[in-house]
């Protein structure tokens, strides 16, 4: 009985011992991240490192080495990963020019228009393209958007379709009475936007991607800006090769910068 009171603290003092954090190892987690998504966070290792850090505490993970051996085996803890790490920045009616753009353009190809939104983030994107369509005289039998994008939780967020106040602020009053339902402190969006756009988790680097149709028409914008320049002009290629006129342009951000 005595001794066993005596070892308790042994136990602890190992325990402490193999817990012991070591947050040095960044570079082989980020270079995995770099090839399994494009994003590059070489050149903002430090605040990477400290939202890592954050990460693993809350999971017990102790070191980066850790994490990495953790996530090349545990699918669900790499999409977490993915989740946490991706900036998935996006509200109603941004960049609208391009829309507008795209919209005379599929007028004049006859009011029939197939579109692939890579990325969607969480769907203010294709909707807000969903919504000027119809406000163009497009009946919405006559188009369909895919939305696509690497993270999961925010596809989610996409298939739901709640937004709150902020995602809104470009939106008219009169476009919320018509397309939004006030529901507390959201706006959940009406059916008739929703049937209009389907939503996949995708890497736009997964050979899955190729399963998808060709498109009319193709919106990538802010993702690449979080690309180094070969992996844009990869990404760019890939997307390319989905067009159905593959002559004709992406729509990319303007601060993409895709040559
Ligand atoms: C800033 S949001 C842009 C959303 C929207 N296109 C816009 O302009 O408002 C960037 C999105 O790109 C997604 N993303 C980053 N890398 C990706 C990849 N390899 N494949 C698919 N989506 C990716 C992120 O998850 C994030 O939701």
């Amino acid at each position: 009985m005595f001794s066993f009171f005596k070892k308790k603290p042994q136990i602890e003092e190992e325990k402490k011992i193999s817990q012991e954090e070591d947050f040095r190892d960044i570079e082989d987690l980020i270079m995995y991240f770099k090839n399994e998504t494009g994003i590059d966070f070489f050149n903002k290792k430090e605040i990477i490192k400290n939202k890592l850090i954050i990460f693993c505490r809350k999971r017990e993970i102790f070191s980066f080495r850790l994490l990495f051996s953790k996530i090349l085996e545990d699918r669900y803890l790499k999409q977490e990963l993915i989740d946490y790490l991706t900036v998935n920045e996006t509200y109603f009616f941004r960049e609208t020019p391009q829309i507008e753009k795209m919209i005379r353009v599929a007028k004049e190809l006859g009011y029939k228009a197939e579109i692939l939104c890579a990325p969607s983030s969480s769907g203010e994107e294709p909707y807000t393209i969903a919504m000027m369509l119809l406000e163009a005289g497009f009946k919405g039998s006559d188009f369909h958007i895919i939305g696509i994008d690497i993270s999961e939780k925010i596809i989610s967020k996409a298939f739901e379709a709640r937004y709150n106040e902020r995602s809104l602020h470009r939106v008219s009053d009169t476009l919320k009475e018509k397309y939004f339902t006030k529901i507390d402190e959201f706006y959940a969006l009406k059916d008739i936007i929703k049937d209009r756009v389907s939503f996949r988790c995708v890497n736009i680097f997964d050979e899955n991607l190729s399963a998808l149709r060709k498109f009319d028409f193709i919106f990538s914008r802010n993702m690449m800006i979080y690309f180094d320049q070969e992996t844009k002009i990869k990404a760019k290629n890939i997307l390319q090769k989905l067009l159905k006129r593959p002559e004709d342009s992406i729509y990319f951000g303007h601060a993409d910068m895709v040559s």
